[in-house]
């Protein structure tokens, strides 16, 4: 055999090893969605959505993990209703591990809450950043979707979670203001994040039309300015059982399941169980 054959062969077989080991790897891996519910405008209710997508999945006999990442005015454990003993203050500055952190919310969700009222927490440190990455990374293996849900706007605590998801849902309502400030956000996470990938869920729709009306326009601006086009991944109607919930700190999706914006919801989580994304890179919760 001349030596170029004999070559050819090595890689060919080397190849074959590295695939090998790569898909064994992968078996090993639990692959975790990791999820930014974000918005520009406040209020717009990105801490039900996430909340209530997580409920759902967990229905569907998923384990997700809600991160309350509006770490200096806590809002999941609130709206919950959950007093939480230990919050991410205690895991950063290595009191607490993650898992001694996690509480148990509604059907069974797993709650990381933040702290209240830290201001060393309403602007995270570089190295609070490194270590929040890495125990979120340890905590993996436990869970199939982590939803972070941020605070609202521009701050850079909202950029630097929406920057390590690798998937982002933008919240919007019908107001204009909403769309505009949902805008702003997209702009500057493409613009300085090198973000490509949006997709809306449009809340407090009157209708399936409106949704989409609001999704349009918002869309056409961003392809017009941002040569960018988002994704729709759904809407969730206005519904007073929503409002009715938050009064009594629980989900709507267990208070009222058969309610319009219950089942707006259910149907944005099978949505979201039945795709697979194609991460381009290990799974981990990282920058990207
Ligand atoms: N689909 C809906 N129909 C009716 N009311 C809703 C709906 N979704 C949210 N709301 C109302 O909007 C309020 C704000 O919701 P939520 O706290 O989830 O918003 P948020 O975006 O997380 O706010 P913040 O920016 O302050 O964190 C809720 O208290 C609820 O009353
Ligand atoms: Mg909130």
């Amino acid at each position: 055999m001349d030596q170029a054959l004999i070559l050819k062969k090595m890689a060919a077989e080397r190849e074959s090893d590295m695939t090998r080991t790569r898909h064994a790897w992968n078996r090993n891996e639990r692959r975790v969605r990791v999820i930014a519910v974000t918005s520009g405008k406040g209020g717009v209710g990105k801490t039900n959505i996430a909340a209530n997508l997580a409920f759902s999945l967990v229905q569907m006999k998923k384990k997700a993990l809600l991160l309350d990442a509006d770490l200096g005015l806590a809002n999941v454990d609130v709206i919950l209703g959950l007093a939480p003993e230990f919050n991410l203050y205690h895991v950063l500055k290595g009191e607490k591990t993650i898992s001694e952190t996690v509480i148990n919310g509604p059907g069974g969700i797993m709650i990381l809450p933040a702290a209240s009222g830290i201001a060393e927490m309403a602007e995270l440190s570089a190295g609070h950043k490194m270590t929040l990455l890495d125990v979120l990374n340890d905590f993996r293996q436990k869970i199939d979707y982590m939803f972070i849900d941020t605070a609202a706007g521009i701050a850079g605590n909202v950029m630097y979670f929406n920057a390590a998801a690798k998937e982002i849902i933008v919240v919007v309502s019908p107001e204009p203001t909403s769309l505009t400030d949902a805008y702003a956000l997209i702009k500057v996470l493409y613009q300085r994040y090198a973000k490509r990938v949006f997709r809306l869920i449009v809340n407090m729709a009157k209708d399936q039309a409106e949704a989409k009306q609001v999704y349009q326009r918002l869309n056409k601006a961003t392809d017009h300015f941002l040569d960018l086009n988002i994704g729709y991944l759904g809407h969730v109607l206005n519904d007073d059982n929503v409002t009715q919930s938050v009064r009594r700190q629980k989900v709507v999706s267990e208070l009222y399941p058969d309610s319009p914006a219950s089942r707006c919801l259910r149907e944005i989580a099978r949505k979201l169980a039945g795709e697979n994304p194609d991460y381009e890179d290990d799974g981990n919760i990282s920058f990207c």
